[in-house]
């Protein structure tokens, strides 16, 4: 059973300013606004500046994080980035971020790569290495520049997915009430891929079937764990990758579409990025403190995790 026990302390975002809207990619391949619309339920995402890299992206967010809670940059000692599109092979985003941070004395950081599920994934590393007694604040980022490895003459995928940036700082707890459930898992699976060839790739059809089933998996399997029902969850925060996918989640498990965090309209998918940017502005009302949440991701791997969470 999973014992680690996290106080969620700040969290942030960074959204680049520039963005393609429908009407832009009318003009670049062979779709129309209300297609994508309909099919996805996105108007518009954001794109980065050519200079700006992920771990710029990450380096605000995580800024962002600390300002809101005016928090003492000295007691970050773990910093995790989650992304498919970091800023070269080695040194790792989080190392890059780390450096912009000004952050010198010893602290961890490394990159995981769990596509879009990176987010829960890196929560899940984090709120582990917190539980070894190690470490004391954790910083997690999920961090994207996924305009750079998007084909633009690919209409197929070019209308999903956008840049963005969101962190979360957490602490060990000593309250009961702060325990987290995870559900972390893989099968093996290249329907979507990034291969060197450096853009996307991916058979919609098939990630859509498989991600309504394993997002349903995802919040049954927080709901066994904690002993909970749905009504004790006060919202559940999905990856955003079609609106249609949180939809048929909503109707088969019947939970009212209310409940569950959406911003796919602003943003597309931003991946790895996805749910702590939802997460951010979900905790932006102060209302939405101390309440459960879950956290459900799939993606390319296929990866797939949920987390249940106190905020
Ligand atoms: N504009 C207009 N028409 C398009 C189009 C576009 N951008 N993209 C595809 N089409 C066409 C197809 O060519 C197809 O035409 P055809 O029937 O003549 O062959 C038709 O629209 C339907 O295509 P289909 O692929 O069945 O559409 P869909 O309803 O499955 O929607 C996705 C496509 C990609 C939006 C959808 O499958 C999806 O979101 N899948 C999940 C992807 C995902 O979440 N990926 C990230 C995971 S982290």
């Amino acid at each position: 059973m999973n014992q680690a026990q996290i106080k969620v302390i700040s969290s942030g975002k960074y959204i680049p300013k520039e963005t393609i809207t429908n009407q832009d990619l009318e003009k670049m391949v062979d779709t129309n606004h209300d297609w994508i619309v309909s099919r996805t339920g996105i108007v518009k995402r954001h794109k980065a500046a050519e200079q700006e890299e992920s771990s710029d992206l990450a380096y605000h967010a995580a800024m962002d994080a600390i300002k809101k809670a005016n928090y003492d940059i000295n007691q970050i000692d773990l910093i995790i980035v989650a992304s498919i599109t970091g800023d070269q092979m080695t040194p790792a985003t989080a190392n890059f971020v780390q450096t912009k941070l000004g952050i010198t004395h010893e602290c961890m950081s490394f990159d995981i790569n769990a596509a879009c599920t990176g987010f829960v994934y890196g929560l899940e590393i984090a709120a582990s290495m917190l539980a070894s007694g190690r470490f004391r604040s954790a910083l997690i980022i999920g961090s994207e520049k996924l305009t750079k490895v998007v084909d633009y003459t690919d209409r197929n995928t070019c209308i999903l997915f956008g840049d963005g940036a969101g962190a979360l700082i957490v602490e060990p707890s000593e309250k009961k009430e702060d325990q987290v459930y995870f559900y972390n898992a893989a099968k093996p699976d290249e329907l979507l891929s990034l291969t060197v060839e450096r853009y996307i790739k991916m058979d919609g059809r098939k990630v859509f079937l498989f991600a309504v089933d394993i997002m349903q998996k995802g919040i049954e399997k927080m709901l066994n764990e904690s002993n909970l029902t749905i009504d004790d969850i006060d919202a559940i925060i999905p990856h955003q990758a079609n609106i249609r996918i949180i939809q048929a989640v909503s109707k088969a498990m019947n939970i009212p579409m209310e409940k569950f965090v959406l911003n796919i309209e602003e943003y597309g998918n931003t991946s790895a990025a996805s749910i702590p940017i939802s997460l951010d502005e979900y905790m932006l009302d102060q209302k939405n403190r101390n309440q459960k949440v879950i956290l459900v991701g799939f993606g390319g791997g296929f990866t797939y995790g949920s987390a249940l969470i106190n905020l």
